[in-house]
């Protein structure tokens, strides 16, 4: 960067001019969103006959597993670059046993994506919430604490629950420490060899996820997770949890949540500049866009490309986003 006390500005400086016509600024743009950067959440429930709107995500179902297929083809034929299934299970028990049963609702929901056709990157998130009956990430002891270890094996399996019925890539969002290398050890043991691992490296302990635990019933019943999730206030640690998953054999990264978090993700982008990094665009953020959106308050496609550009310009390579199909369609509008 030059110096603008030692180098005096030009007189002539104009910044205007590359931004004078849309052919200008199209030239001289330095980042750029495409449907492929996009990843789009799906919930699957074993416990709807129906779509079902989720009340605080206008926009956002839980599918079940009849319509499953289809709504991954929609996101395929949307040019979008994977999908993210989470389950919603009928049963739920202390240890989250229908988590990794070969039966249990993600798994029969990869059959169901793979059978309608759906050739696209299919990624499922690793956690023991939506499927414990005390809703928390992990085992939990009589006294109510979160325990680490116990809880490895436990993403371990599902993991290779998930691997064997056909995602490419799973996704451990438990906070756990371990969780990564447990998952590689357990995945590698079973010749699953070729499922990647996107971890949820930089997870915060967000307010931001609240309407997504109204959609997955997967909020805990007691306590809170601020000790295995992040504390906001930090960001440098962010770069040790990243640190932990590449040791531990994680092939992507993630920052989480997104538009609060956007210093964290360039940071992390500068310091891990060779690994694919996603952001994800949590449902808090999706909801607040949408209520203000109805009230007419923004322009939501305007606001929305401009929040996805965002994430791309601070390092994101990818974006879950609920947004993904709404935001794929207006960017294939714009080409036309
Ligand atoms: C479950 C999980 C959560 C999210 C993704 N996986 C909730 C949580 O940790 O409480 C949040 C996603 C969102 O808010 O959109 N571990
Ligand atoms: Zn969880």
């Amino acid at each position: 960067m030059m110096n603008l006390t030692t180098t005096q500005l030009p007189e002539f400086a104009r910044l205007r001019r590359t931004r004078r016509t849309v052919s200008l600024r199209r030239l001289t743009r330095e980042s750029e969103l495409a449907a492929r950067n996009l990843i789009l959440p799906l919930f699957v429930s074993e416990v709807d006959a129906e779509p079902v709107e989720v009340v605080s995500m206008p926009g956002v179902n839980r599918w079940p597993l009849s319509h499953i297929g289809k709504a991954a083809m929609q996101a395929d034929a949307a040019g979008l670059g994977a999908v993210l299934l989470f389950g919603i299970p009928e049963d739920k028990d202390v240890n989250g046993t229908g988590a990794s049963t070969a039966d249990g609702i993600v798994q029969r929901a990869i059959g169901e994506i793979r059978g309608a056709g759906y050739s696209g990157v299919l990624i499922t998130d690793v956690c023991l919430c939506e499927y414990t009956t005390h809703g928390h990430c992990g085992l939990v002891d009589e006294r109510g604490t979160v325990l680490n270890d116990p809880t490895l094996d436990r993403l371990g399996e599902i993991a290779v629950s998930h691997g064997h019925a056909g995602a490419d890539i799973v996704a451990p969002s438990s906070m756990m420490d371990g969780q990564v290398g447990t998952i590689r050890n357990a995945l590698d043991s079973e010749g699953l060899n070729e499922v990647a691992i996107l971890s949820y490296s930089a997870k915060y302990a967000s307010a931001y996820y609240g309407p997504f635990r109204d959609a997955a019933d997967g909020s805990p019943q007691f306590g809170d997770r601020r000790s295995h999730q992040m504390d906001p206030a930090n960001a440098r640690e962010a770069l040790r949890e990243h640190q932990e998953d590449i040791a531990e054999g994680a092939d992507m990264l993630m920052v989480k949540p997104g538009l609060s978090y956007l210093d964290v993700l360039r940071s992390s982008r500068d310091n891990f500049p060779d690994y694919p990094i996603a952001a994800y665009n949590v449902s808090g953020e999706y909801s607040m866009v949408k209520a203000a959106a109805e009230r007419g308050w923004i322009d939501e496609r305007e606001v929305v490309l401009e929040s996805l550009l965002a994430f791309r310009r601070a390092g994101a390579d990818l974006i879950i986003t609920y947004h993904a199909l709404d935001a794929a369609a207006w960017m294939a509008a714009a080409d036309e």
